[in-house]
């Protein structure tokens, strides 16, 4: 369904080659790049920072989408508007001022996104409304690519698509997003899916057409 935006997550690419695997997969169709950035205390893997996402940020020249799972994420925020992000996410659980730190991220230059983990009611969003441009809905614990799809986080998506009412607020999934899922949170109002495993298998650099089949099959 192309009036979703696509959002592959780069976790998926192979790390040895980010810059040829982003082109690639901007080449393919993708309509954003999600960049995952964790931590190893909000949860329990390490990614990468600053510095390569502004690397990355010389081969493409879509949409760069960072979801931060890291606490605190109000010390980084320079660095990642300055590394050239251009919507960036914190968690809602990464700590006690979520607002503080929306508003920081609107006041760096960038979009603010706020996420939720599984175990987060719509409800935490309520009093942001007004402050975000993108609110993602995690559909696995965060952490890790490849993992199976929480279907119960389906209704929480309905639920904020009515919350949001008229609002220019994104609603984005993330998490064992693939062809089967795709049309469950399509319909219960979401307009951007980030996609790591689905989009990334059975292609390569070198073989890079299997990414474009992958997008358009979401
Ligand atoms: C999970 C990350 C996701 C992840 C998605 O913590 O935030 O963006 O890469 O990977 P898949 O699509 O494989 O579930
Ligand atoms: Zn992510």
């Amino acid at each position: 369904d192309r009036s979703l935006k696509i959002a592959p997550s780069i976790l998926s690419a192979d790390f040895a080659d980010f810059g040829r695997e982003i082109a690639a997969v901007e080449a393919q169709g993708a309509d954003w790049i999600h960049v995952d950035v964790m931590d190893g205390h909000f949860v329990p893997n390490l990614t990468f920072g600053p510095p390569l996402v502004k690397a990355i940020r010389k081969h493409i020249t879509t949409v760069m989408d960072v979801h931060l799972m890291i606490a605190p994420v109000d010390p980084y925020i320079d660095a990642f508007a300055d590394a050239g992000a251009d919507i960036l996410t914190a968690h809602v659980e990464a700590g006690p001022h979520i607002h503080r730190t929306l508003q920081a991220i609107r006041g760096a230059g960038m979009k603010a996104g706020v996420a939720l983990n599984p175990g987060t009611p719509a409800a935490a969003v309520e009093p942001l409304l007004e402050l975000i441009d993108l609110v993602c809905v995690m559909t696995v614990n965060p952490g890790f690519g490849g993992q199976s799809f929480i279907g119960a986080c389906v209704t929480k998506v309905a639920d904020l698509r009515s919350m949001i009412g008229d609002r220019p607020v994104h609603i984005e999934i993330d998490g064992g997003v693939d062809p089967k899922t795709a049309p469950l949170v399509a319909a219960a109002g979401a307009d951007v899916l980030v996609a790591g495993s689905a989009v990334f298998r059975g292609g390569s650099v070198g073989d890079p057409a299997p990414y474009g089949a992958n997008i358009r099959a979401i």
